[in-house]
C-alpha cells in the first residue's frame, strides 16, 4: 500500500480525478491511500496567508515558508529522520521519467507539495523537500497537474491496479521502446484494412511484428532511446 499525501491551495482539483477510473479502484482496494490537505490549514493568522511579494523586488508572490514547511514535517517529519520522501513538482527539476515512476511506485509514502505564483521560498527546499521533479520543459501555473499526473503513473505501476498487469510491460518506454500500433474491429475502416498478420492466429507471428513496428517507430521518432542498440537489427 502506497499513502500519499498532497499539500496544495486548491484541494478541490483533485475531486474528481480521486474518485474515477482505476485510481479510484485502487483506493478501494486498499493498494494506495491517497489525501489531499488544503495548505491553508497549516496558516497561523486571520487571513490564512500563503503567500509574500519576493525579497529583492520583481513579478508575482512567492509561497512563504512557515505554513508549508509545518505542513511537510506534520505530513512526513523532518528532512534526514523522515521515511517519507517529499517531492516538489518543478520546472527545474529533474524530467520526469518511467524509470523514475517505476522507482516511486516502490515508496511506501510520498508526500507532493503543489506550489502556485512563482514557487516556494528556496527554504523550503532546503529544509524539507527531498526531492525536485519536472514533468516537462515548459511551465504551467501550479503543480496540481504534475502531482495528478506522478499519481496517475504510479498507481498503474502498483501491482494488481490494472487488470492486465501485462499491458504495462509492453508499454512505451517500457523496454527502451515506444510501442507498436494498435487496432481493434472493424478488419477495414475507410478502405484503411489492419495488417493481416494480426488476424492470423499466429501468436508468434504477431509478437514479431510487434517488436519489428515497436522498434521502426522508435528509430523514426525517437533514437535517443535505442542508446547502445541504435542501428542493430531487430532480435
Ligand atoms: C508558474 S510556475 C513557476 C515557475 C517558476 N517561476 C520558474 O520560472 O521556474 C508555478 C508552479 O507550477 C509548477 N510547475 C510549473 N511548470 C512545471 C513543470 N514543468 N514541471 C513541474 N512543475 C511545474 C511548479 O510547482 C511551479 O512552482
Amino acid at each position: 500500500m502506497i499513502q500519499v499525501d498532497v499539500v496544495t491551495i486548491f484541494p478541490g482539483f483533485f475531486d474528481s480525478f480521486l474518485r474515477e477510473s482505476f485510481v479510484g479502484i485502487a483506493q478501494k482496494q486498499g493498494q494506495m491511500r491517497i489525501a489531499v490537505h488544503d495548505l491553508r490549514g497549516w496558516t497561523q493568522d486571520r487571513h490564512r496567508t500563503v503567500d509574500d511579494t519576493p525579497y529583492g523586488g520583481g513579478p508575482g508572490m512567492v509561497l512563504k515558508p512557515e505554513p508549508l514547511v509545518a505542513a511537510i514535517e506534520d505530513l512526513a517529519g523532518e528532512k534526514g529522520k523522515r521515511e517519507a520522501r517529499v517531492i516538489l513538482p518543478s520546472p527545474r527539476g529533474q524530467r520526469l521519467s518511467q524509470a523514475r515512476l517505476e522507482g516511486l511506485s516502490g515508496e511506501e509514502h510520498l508526500v507532493i507539495v503543489c506550489a502556485r505564483y512563482e514557487g516556494v521560498d528556496q527554504r523550503v527546499i532546503d529544509l524539507a523537500v527531498d526531492e525536485e521533479i519536472s514533468i516537462g520543459d515548459y511551465v504551467i501555473s501550479g503543480g496540481e497537474i504534475p502531482a495528478m499526473l506522478m499519481i496517475e503513473g504510479i498507481t498503474r505501476l502498483v501491482p494488481g491496479v490494472l487488470g492486465n498487469s501485462e499491458s504495462t510491460l509492453t508499454e512505451s518506454f517500457q523496454q527502451d521502446r515506444l510501442e507498436a500500433p494498435h487496432y481493434t474491429r472493424p478488419a477495414e475502416f475507410r478502405g484503411h484494412a489492419v495488417p493481416e498478420v494480426l488476424r492470423s492466429g499466429d501468436h508468434a507471428a504477431v509478437e514479431r511484428w510487434r517488436r519489428e513496428k515497436a522498434f521502426e517507430i522508435t528509430k523514426e521518432r525517437r533514437p535517443d532511446l535505442l542508446g547502445d542498440t541504435r542501428g542493430e537489427e531487430e532480435r
